[in-house]
């Protein structure tokens, strides 16, 4: 793809709206002046080592960092443990009974942990995972919606130094054993069932089929089972134990595991570009550090503040931005389980106004969501509370952030854009509120300490105010990621090698403005971006050949006004196979069964040929011309030159 990933610098120059921060909010913040960028550029090691010296450790650091591109590592010598950090140390003074979570659950039942009561629970947790023959170094997944119990499963693996896999619950069965599997994962923490929109989600059942998918490939040896709805669910006696059960008898106190900075505190699976998901394994110290800082200063978190991400912890954002770096910070967190438009459209606008949230932190389709639906659900309800809001997960295109400024902000909080992926553990490109003048659309500067820039195919920069190039970062960076779990090969090559083995390479379009703001304008890959959630191409490509109808099938992402991208899909069938509306109606509910819900295409369309080259290879540019109404681009090197002009055809005329 080109390197404007789709998006429209032209439109994107012409914004000429500015928004500094008012005055009333710079005066409380944490960052004042821009000073703190030279400070961090003078010497960035210094720099991190001062935000790493904010955490407590049972050993300090040697040495601050080891590069050998394209492997990092960071404070090598200290020892820590990240569950002290997030609450051990919180419960030693004035936050002991200070809410650590305020847990909202889609009926609306709630519950709310202090500090105190998640130290307690986290120590019992841990001491259930080793009753259970769990030991330092086993990879535990967690397959859990957003109840209480899954914060305080990751904060007890990492406090015995097991390593956590949390698998986001809106994931098939298929996707939880294949995870599970390439983890070697032989422990298991799931619930019976969730709320979604009013009704349960089986979750137990859905375990269940995956743990069948598994047998004879990875054994499990323990599943714990927490009581969500309450509902009657299958239980294999000998493997599955009740959460409850076993918290009962379980004993006060976990003594920590001292663990290296190094030690790698959880993976999590995302979306490359083939069709295998990659572990992206995250290690303790510096981890730990990134989201300490980039929540203290990108949020500007203070002790009175009501925190709330609307992500869900499955994700990337979720476990730096709801769980490990605000619980570092010993802020309150607010958590919801369910959907935002349940039992009404107003459903986050009732929760801002119940709790007080002064931060508020979502991703732009949700807020794209929210501008279709109109400010009176908003309206109905006093936000005055909110001070900052945040966004995450895909490009903010201005009109959405205008809105989110007007409607939700009141006009008077500042908006941080923030980019960052799975892979950087942290924010690495954000307004400082109480700093930037921010402009609608753009994610202004790199974080203090971070080096980024935008680079040519050949490595050169592109020139401010120039066109588009891609995104690039120029040095190590604390909480990177530290491999692809098992696939060294498949981490050099991916992120270490269009450039250089010490420039990271993030697969994201991007160009620079003459202020030296950034504009990220989306993947130049084939990972899309669906309503936030990162697929590959070739996994729905891979999940559409697995169905008997299906001969060859090449996926790409077309535009779409409120979620960014949808899957479309281009389907040869068998030989004797007819398309139809069922059989369409069937490839999208197969698509949903074998990966999730969020991949199901938005179209599939089946097609006599694919338009590919001599050689084979499918060419999806010419397939995101189709969808994106441009002009096709060259067709001389195909082998059957004809094809596209077909498929235009056959797209429009739907
Ligand atoms: C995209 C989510 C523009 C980007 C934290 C990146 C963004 C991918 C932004 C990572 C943003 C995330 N502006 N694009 N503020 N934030 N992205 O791993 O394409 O789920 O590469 O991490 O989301 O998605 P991931």
């Amino acid at each position: 793809m080109a390197a404007d990933g789709g998006r429209p610098i032209d439109a994107l120059l012409k914004e000429e709206r500015r928004f500094a921060p008012p005055e009333a909010f710079r005066a409380r913040a944490h960052v004042k002046d821009e000073s703190v960028y030279e400070e961090a550029e003078r010497d960035p090691e210094a720099y991190w080592a001062r935000w790493a010296e904010e955490l407590e450790w049972f050993r300090k650091w040697d040495k601050v960092l080891e590069w050998n591109p394209p492997h990092a590592k960071w404070f090598l010598g200290g020892k820590l443990n990240a569950s002290v950090n997030c609450v051990d140390r919180h419960i030693r003074g004035p936050r002991r009974n200070k809410a650590a979570i305020i847990w909202e659950g889609e009926p609306g039942d709630t519950r709310t942990l202090t500090y105190f009561d998640l130290y307690r629970e986290v120590n019992k947790f841990a001491n259930v995972l080793k009753s259970l023959g769990v030991k330092k170094g086993d990879r535990v997944t967690l397959y859990l919606p957003m109840i209480p119990e899954l914060p305080i499963a990751m904060l007890a693996c990492a406090r015995i130094g097991a390593p956590h896999s949390v698998v986001f619950a809106g994931f098939s069965p298929q996707a939880l054993a294949s995870r599970m599997e390439d983890a070697g994962s032989r422990f298991l923490v799931t619930c019976d069932g969730y709320y979604r929109r009013g009704k349960v989600v089986p979750l137990k059942a859905q375990a269940d089929e995956a743990l069948r998918l598994l047998a004879g490939k990875q054994d499990v040896e323990a599943v714990v089972v927490v009581r969500r709805t309450g509902d009657e669910v299958p239980f294999t006696p000998g493997r599955d134990r009740w959460w409850h059960e076993l918290m009962d008898q379980a004993e006060r106190l976990c003594p920590p595991e001292v663990m290296d900075a190094e030690d790698m505190l959880f993976m999590m699976y995302t979306s490359g570009t083939t069709g295998r998901p990659k572990g992206i394994v995250h290690t303790t110290g510096g981890y730990l550090t990134g989201v300490y800082a980039t929540t203290k200063w990108v949020f500007d978190l203070h002790e009175d503040d009501v925190y709330w991400c609307m992500a869900d912890i499955g994700w990337i954002t979720g476990h730096s931005y709801i769980v490990y770096g605000p619980l570092a910070n010993g802020a309150t967190v607010v958590m919801y389980e369910g959907a935002p438009d349940w039992p009404d459209k107003d459903r986050p606008w009732v929760i801002v106004e119940k709790y007080g949230v002064t931060i508020f932190y979502t991703a732009p389709t949700a807020i794209r969501a929210f501008a279709a639906d109109g400010p009176e659900y908003p309206r109905r309800h006093d936000l005055s509370s909110l001070r900052l809001l945040g966004s995450v997960g895909e490009p903010i295109n201005p009109e959405a952030w205008m809105w989110y400024h007007e409607h939700i902000g009141g006009g008077r909080c500042p908006i941080v854009d923030t980019w960052w992926q799975t892979e950087t553990g942290a924010i690495m490109i954000t307004p400082l509120p109480g700093v930037t003048v921010t402009k609608p659309g753009s994610a202004t500067r790199p974080f203090p300490g971070i080096k980024a820039a935008v680079l040519d195919d050949q490595g050169n920069p592109v020139p401010p105010g120039q066109g588009g190039g891609y995104l690039a970062i120029l040095r190590p960076w604390p909480s990177m990621l530290r491999g692809i779990w098992g696939d060294e090969e498949r981490y050099v090559n991916t992120y270490w090698s269009k450039w250089g083995r010490d420039i990271y390479y993030p697969g994201d379009g991007a160009k620079v403005d003459e202020d030296g703001y950034f504009w990220v304008l989306g993947r130049v890959d084939d990972v899309m971006n669906v309503a936030g959630h990162r697929l590959s191409t070739m996994e729905i490509e891979s999940a559409l050949v697995s169905h008997p109808a299906v001969a060859e099938a090449a996926v790409i992402a077309a535009p779409h006004e409120l979620r960014g991208q949808v899957p479309v899909a281009f389907v040869i069938l068998e030989a004797g196979r007819q398309g139809s509306p069922e059989l369409e109606a069937e490839l999208k509910e197969h698509v949903a069964k074998v990966i999730s819900p969020i991949a199901r295409p938005d179209r599939v369309l089946f097609v006599p040929d694919l338009p590919k080259t001599r050689s084979g290879k499918i060419m999806r540019r010419l397939l995101r011309d189709i969808v994106e109404g441009r002009e096709l681009g060259d067709t001389t090197t195909l082998r059957d030159p004809e094809v596209p002009e077909q498929l235009r055809r056959m797209y429009a005329a739907r």
